[in-house]
């Protein structure tokens, strides 16, 4: 078969590669399914659904893809949030990401997954949950394969992309440090790497939704979201009033500091990407990423020491670590 071979049935789309050729030769393609020895594998929709969608995220990740299932695509934003986030956090110039094949770890919706397929390359996605929603939104593209699966057991060989992509899902996985030991070897030896993580510093674990947490991962997440529907408003309300002083002054740092740290909603406003968008978006954002934030069970930030002790166990290839801004970043060196 060749490399752009396709399956082709009525419920097509599967592609990379044919999902990098039937996970590189162990499974056969069978009727509806993908067999190797007794396991089977259902492809529904033109999605492998290698796990059950009746994960942990089906309360609180799979509700954000129901509720807000495009809100976070560049294509229906305007501007170029997702774009200008990539390459910032990469450091890559646009042209890496020419012609590689990528394995996208958690793609939720597929924001992430339209910016790769718009700078050329092939992507294998897995989450979860959601995928569905994620497919829709790039219906059609027989760049993008999905498969329903957890990132802590992915069904390919050892080194078979060129790049491993880890988005803003590490933190959210039971085991980080193990999650990232399993990813990074499907690196190919000359490929590169980027993982995002939430950062384990003093001033984010005193965030307010580290201490909402206990509270809220415990509760309903149709009753979480009423809530935020009800609440996000005057707390968008109180946090925009206090960025009014300006910032370069003491009491205008402080209040940002105070709205930033206390205030429990997310308020992009003063954000940069977020200037185009009329005050209805910005009140969906805040209560989609407030969700976000105090919905998901697994919430475990990963400091850059412990992501540097990994990755250099795991990967030959140049890398760097960068912890800023309540992120710690992972990413392979580029030669220019
Ligand atoms: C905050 S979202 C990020 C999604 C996407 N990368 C983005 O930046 O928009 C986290 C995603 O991780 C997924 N996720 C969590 N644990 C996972 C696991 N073990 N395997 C695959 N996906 C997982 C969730 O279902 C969710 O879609």
């Amino acid at each position: 078969m060749s490399s752009t071979s396709h399956m082709k049935t009525h419920n097509s789309n599967v592609c990379p590669d044919w999902l990098l050729r039937q996970l590189t030769e162990d499974w056969e393609h069978d009727g509806g399914q993908l067999r190797s020895g007794n396991r089977t594998v259902p492809i529904i929709g033109g999605i492998p659904r290698f796990v059950a969608d009746e994960s942990y995220s089906r309360g609180n990740f799979s509700k954000l893809r129901d509720e807000f299932p495009k809100l976070q695509l560049d294509n229906v934003a305007g501007g170029k949030l997702r774009m200008d986030t990539i390459l910032d956090r990469t450091r890559w110039d646009p042209s890496v990401f020419q012609d590689k094949l990528v394995l996208e770890c958690g793609c939720g919706a597929g924001p992430d997954t339209q910016i790769l397929r718009h700078l050329g390359s092939r992507v294998i996605a897995a989450d979860l949950a959601g995928v569905d929603t994620a497919r829709a939104n790039l219906a059609g593209d027989e760049g993008a394969a999905f498969l329903q699966a957890s990132i802590v057991d992915l069904p390919f060989k050892k080194a078979s992309f060129d790049i491993v992509f880890c988005h803003r899902v590490l933190q959210h996985t039971p085991n980080p440090d193990e999650t990232l030991q399993h990813i990074l070897q499907f690196v190919k030896p000359d490929g590169l790497v980027f993982v995002h993580s939430y950062a384990r510093t003093i001033q984010q674990m005193m965030h307010w939704k580290y201490v909402l947490r206990p509270i809220t991962t415990r509760m309903d997440p149709d009753r979480l979201l009423k809530c935020l529907r009800w609440t996000t408003p005057p707390l968008l309300g109180l946090s925009t009033a206090l960025r009014k002083a300006p910032p370069e002054q003491y009491l205008g740092k402080l209040l940002m500091l105070l709205s930033q740290n206390i205030i429990p909603v997310y308020n992009r406003r003063f954000a940069r990407g977020y200037g185009h968008m009329d005050s209805e978006t910005l009140k969906e954002h805040a209560i989609h990423d407030t969700f976000d934030a105090l919905s998901p069970k697994h919430d475990h930030p990963m400091s850059a020491k412990r992501m540097r002790e990994i990755a250099s166990t795991c990967l030959n290839q140049p890398f760097e670590i960068e912890e800023r801004g309540g992120i710690t970043l992972l990413r392979s060196k580029v030669q220019s």
